[in-house]
């Protein structure tokens, strides 16, 4: 069975080709990212306008690749949501009018279920069952996944998620836009220890994050700064956030993988390319005798291949799930 999976909830059009057989065929994106950059984030008209202007030509794209025939293709699969309502409807109207055109069936995919299921394309996936930690843009989660659709929510974000704190605060240094990235490579040059950072809610006996203390707490140190902030400065301050948001994420974690009793940890999501992040969850992971996965890191972000595999996923399990009746819901 081929799926065509459609990915447009943010700023990242995507689109590939899963075989349940022979597995990923081809997958095609296109960042928009240096267009919202002058803006200093996304803004959702203009992302829906490039999204209407990319989705075919990367269909094209991918069809050439995997050098298929459109009508070999046996189910699209789009992503439903969460995300921008006029970005999401772009993928789910083209995915909807492609399979109408081909009387191919369409069904919608959770994007969160994309990220989570996106460690499962790498060439060693793990088996379930496995905690995962979903760090994206939108949300920070820690779940234990038994199976496709057997998914048990242990903990979440009481306010701003993992990679929303990385973005704000790597504003307030004046960092470009995303921030992630940024704030990681410059933290690479800053002292430890010279700035340190609130843990919010290391010690609560909980699952759950909170984040937006974290962001204040920047703001302030930036505030307090007497003199203008120097590039050393920016480093110092960088080094001291992503040490205190890689502690807490690292820390639930661990709690997560002592409660539950599994031996596997898979994190996903952008916030599951941070290098520092990777480093400490390794460190710990070789002390504490359990195995990490992450995702190839051109999936740790938004693509089209994750939600082509969570597609398939779901027809593999229930070929019901797909449907010819072509309207839809974002
Ligand atoms: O998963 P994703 O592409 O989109 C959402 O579904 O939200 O994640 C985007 C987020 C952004 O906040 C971005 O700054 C963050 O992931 N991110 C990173 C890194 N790469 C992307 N954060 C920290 N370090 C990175 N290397
Ligand atoms: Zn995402």
């Amino acid at each position: 069975m081929i799926v065509l999976g459609v990915e447009s909830s943010c700023d990242e059009t995507g689109l590939a080709l899963y075989d349940t057989q022979r597995g990923l065929l081809a997958h095609a994106l296109h960042s928009q990212i240096a267009m919202h950059r002058e803006y200093g984030g996304v803004v959702p008209e203009l992302a829906s306008r490039d999204h209407v202007r990319r989705t075919l030509p990367l269909l094209n794209e991918v069809m050439q690749k995997a050098t298929i025939q459109k009508q070999d293709i046996d189910a699209i699969a789009y992503t439903q949501g969460p995300g921008l309502a006029g970005a999401l409807l772009v993928g789910a109207s083209f995915a909807c009018g492609l399979g109408m055109a081909l009387n191919k069936p369409v069904l919608g995919v959770h994007h969160l279920e994309g990220h989570l299921l996106s460690p499962l394309l790498a060439s060693q996936p793990p088996e379930f069952p496995f905690i995962a930690l979903l760090v994206s843009g939108g949300h920070t989660q820690l779940m234990r996944v038994d199976g496709i659709g057997a998914y048990q929510l242990l903990g979440e974000t009481l306010d701003d998620a993992a990679g929303e704190a990385f973005d704000k605060s790597a504003k307030l240094l004046g960092l470009p836009y995303p921030g992630g990235p940024e704030i990681s490579r410059l933290a690479e040059f800053g002292n430890p220890g010279d700035f340190t950072f609130p843990r919010p809610m290391l010690h609560s006996k909980d699952l759950n994050f909170s984040f937006s203390g974290l962001k204040t707490a920047v703001l302030t140190v930036i505030k307090n700064q007497t003199a203008n902030i120097c590039e050393q400065n920016k480093a110092d301050i960088a080094r001291g956030f992503v040490d205190a948001l890689v502690d807490v994420l690292v820390a639930k974690c661990l709690t997560a993988m002592k409660e539950s009793g599994l031996k596997r940890l898979v994190i996903a999501g952008g916030v599951g390319a941070n290098r520092q992040l990777r480093a400490a969850l390794n460190a710990v992971a070789a002390k504490r005798r359990f195995q990490v996965y992450y995702p190839e890191l051109e999936f740790c972000t938004d693509n089209g291949a994750m939600i082509a595999f969570a597609g398939a996923m779901r027809l593999k399990k229930n070929p019901a799930a797909a449907t010819r009746d072509y309207g839809f819901n974002v």
